[in-house]
């Protein structure tokens, strides 16, 4: 393999040669022999600063593995850059990983904290079942969905550990390709304009179920849609009480499919089948999270923490302001394009409806899932009145 050199927040990286392993001119992760993706560098830096706030507020050290590691740019970045990251159990199933990443761990000086194995990430999760044996932290970052891991992350986690998913499999789950996402989910998607929501909340929802099964509540800490992927990070507490309290917030969300009233139904929930506006047919999503996507006291602890040192410092700042406007929030959210083309005329801009609609004495807050998404607890006819006004 040719390589070459990277560096992320204070970690130096050997990587795949980008100008080596090329399509159509550009750097093609898929053509590498050990698969690396520098776009994938804010994902990672958000998952150092996520780690540093648990790890401190655990109050001791702490153990995590990097099941599906590539070149294991997750699992030396938190052994680097987090101080108490004791060890950390790094695995792929890609033979040429194996020495990429003891090269990386070496490179870094972190060699005597890490341990790499070439194994299925199952195995390598079932081997760490047992009590004892178990993870603080457990980083699940597949190819497409990372449902085929979930079973055996929850069963390799120690109670109140941090499980964090990522999922690139976008279409199904935002109902691009429907029959994928009742596949790998058993949840039905929508697609419409806020459908990147409603695929986040189908992939939390998922984990929320699965760890049910154990008795274990999974609480999301945070959550977002960026790029091509949906990331969300859990904390999961033992207890029959805790796994159906997270329950609790497992419902279906209906659509109507001529004017924009939207509304949650809990999972044991009576289903409504026409629209209490219009009485239009509904369209509904579903089973998926109908709580917050993030934990407000948890984006709190993250302003605090300094992550200026990292390259994707400023987007993050962004990201972690809009996620804040967001809790608390209802499901669903308003794309000023949309409604105002339901209206017979030009979109205003973000800033006058937002100020339109708290003129008229509701909460209103721009959406990280959309650049003209408008999230607030005004009415759907309130949002046209206060658009049609601007
Ligand atoms: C998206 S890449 C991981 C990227 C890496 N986490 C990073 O941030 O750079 C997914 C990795 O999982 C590996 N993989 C796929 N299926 C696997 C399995 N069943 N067990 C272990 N590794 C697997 C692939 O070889 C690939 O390196
Ligand atoms: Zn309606």
């Amino acid at each position: 393999m040719i390589t070459s050199f990277a560096v992320e927040g204070r970690t130096e990286l050997e990587i795949p040669d980008p100008s080596s392993y090329t399509f159509q001119g550009k750097y093609a992760p898929f053509r590498a022999p050990v698969f690396y993706n520098p776009q994938m560098e804010f994902s990672r830096d958000i998952a150092v600063v996520v780690l540093n706030i648990f790890a401190k507020a655990r109050g001791r050290s702490v153990n995590t593995c990097d099941p599906l590691a590539g070149i294991g740019a997750r699992g030396i970045r938190y052994a680097k850059e987090v101080q108490s990251v004791e060890r950390v159990v790094m695995g792929d199933l890609n033979a040429e990983s194996i020495p990429l990443i003891i090269n990386n761990a070496r490179r870094n000086g972190i060699e005597d904290r890490v341990e790499v194995t070439h194994k299925d990430a199952n195995l390598l999760l079932a081997e760490h079942s047992e009590p004892g044996e178990r993870f603080d932290f457990i980083d699940i970052d597949p190819f497409g969905t990372p449902m085929p891991f979930l079973d055996s992350s929850i069963r390799a986690l120690k109670n109140g550990g941090l499980l964090a998913v990522t999922a690139t499999d976008t279409a199904p789950l935002c109902g691009v390709h429907s029959k994928s996402c009742i596949r790998k989910y058993s949840s039905n998607p929508l697609r419409n304009e806020f459908c990147h929501e409603t695929g986040l909340r189908i992939l939390v929802g998922s984990v929320v179920r699965a760890a049910a099964k154990y008795d274990f509540g999974a609480f999301p800490l945070l959550s977002y849609s960026v790029d091509h992927y949906f990331r969300s990070y859990f904390r999961l507490s033992l207890g029959a009480r805790r796994a159906d309290s997270a329950l609790g917030n497992v419902g279906y969300l209906l659509s109507c499919s001529s004017c924009l009233w939207r509304s949650t139904v809990a999972f044991d929930g009576d289903l409504p089948t026409s629209c209490e506006v219009c009485g239009s047919n509904l369209r509904r999503a579903g089973p998926l999270w109908t709580g917050d996507l993030s934990e407000s006291d948890f984006l709190r602890a993250i302003s605090g923490f300094n992550f200026s040192y990292m390259r994707t410092s400023k987007r993050m700042l962004k990201l972690f302001k809009k996620l804040s406007g967001e809790v608390g929030m209802p499901v669903g959210f308003y794309v000023l394009d949309v409604v105002s083309k339901r209206l017979g005329m030009g979109a205003p801009s973000l800033e006058k409806a937002l100020n339109g609609l708290a003129l008229a004495g509701y909460s209103a807050f721009p959406t990280h899932f959309h650049p003209k998404g408008i999230k607030t607890d005004a009415p759907p006819g309130v949002v046209e009145e206060v658009i049609k006004r601007l």
